[in-house]
């Protein structure tokens, strides 16, 4: 009996070891929730710190340069799981050029500037794409269905929402860009 034990105890000791020595086991679980790569990952992020010409990459990642991005979120106290789809993100910037993005299902948006555009282009998956440069200060507000909400200062620089919407509301952050339901149109 003692002896089985033994052999059993060595037996698990070495699956363990084997576990720990595979990459392809232990590297999901250091990447955490994010698999870079796709328009619906970090919700809630500051999507400009890395993509943008300036972020903290030496260049955009993947060749996304994004103007303006962030995520819309279906409650007050969402988790970043919580983004809410289908959301118009309505843009007025200082030329007075309109143009509107729609939240992917992470509730994730992005604009992007492609100059051999005439006119905007929704791509789908979060993705608008703009004939130029925004101006900034830029007017926003979002809606779905009957429900919308106005920003009302505008957003003088920086394109990352979550520059000010951050997670938890406090002295630098306002809370998640969030939009009630049953909200009243201002
Ligand atoms: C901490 C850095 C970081 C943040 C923050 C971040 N991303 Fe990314 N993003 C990446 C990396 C890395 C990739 C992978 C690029 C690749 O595949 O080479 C990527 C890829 C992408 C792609 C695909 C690009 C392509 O050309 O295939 C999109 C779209 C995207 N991110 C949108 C966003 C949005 C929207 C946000 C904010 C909600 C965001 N990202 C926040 C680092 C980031
Ligand atoms: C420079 C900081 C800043 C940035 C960047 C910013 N916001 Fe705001 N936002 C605020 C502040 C402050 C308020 C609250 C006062 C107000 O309505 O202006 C607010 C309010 C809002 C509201 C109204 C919420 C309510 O309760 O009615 C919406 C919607 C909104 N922001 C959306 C966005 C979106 C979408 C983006 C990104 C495209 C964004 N904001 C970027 C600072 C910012």
């Amino acid at each position: 009996m003692a002896l089985l034990r033994v052999v059993l105890i060595a037996a698990l000791v070495s699956v363990v070891a084997c576990l720990a020595q595979s990459p392809q086991e232990s590297e999901p679980a250091v990447q955490g929730d994010y698999e870079d790569g796709d328009e619906e990952h970090r919700p809630g992020q500051p999507c400009l710190l890395c993509h943008s010409s300036d972020g903290h990459f030496p260049s955009a990642p993947g060749e996304a340069v994004l103007e303006v991005a962030g995520t819309v979120f279906g409650q007050v106290n969402s988790d970043e799981k919580d983004g809410l789809r289908d959301v118009e993100i309505i843009f007025t910037d200082a030329r007075g050029d309109e143009f509107t993005a729609l939240s992917n299902k992470a509730g994730n948006f992005f604009v992007k500037v492609d100059s051999g555009l005439s006119a905007t282009s929704q791509e789908g998956d979060g993705e608008l794409n703009i004939p130029r440069k925004p101006l900034f200060p830029l007017e926003v507000m979002i809606r779905r269905g009957g429900d919308e909400q106005r920003m009302k200062t505008k957003i003088w620089r920086n394109g990352s929402c979550a520059h000010c919407h951050g997670p938890v509301p406090g002295a630098d952050s306002v809370g998640r860009v969030y939009l009630f339901e049953g909200g009243d149109a201002q």
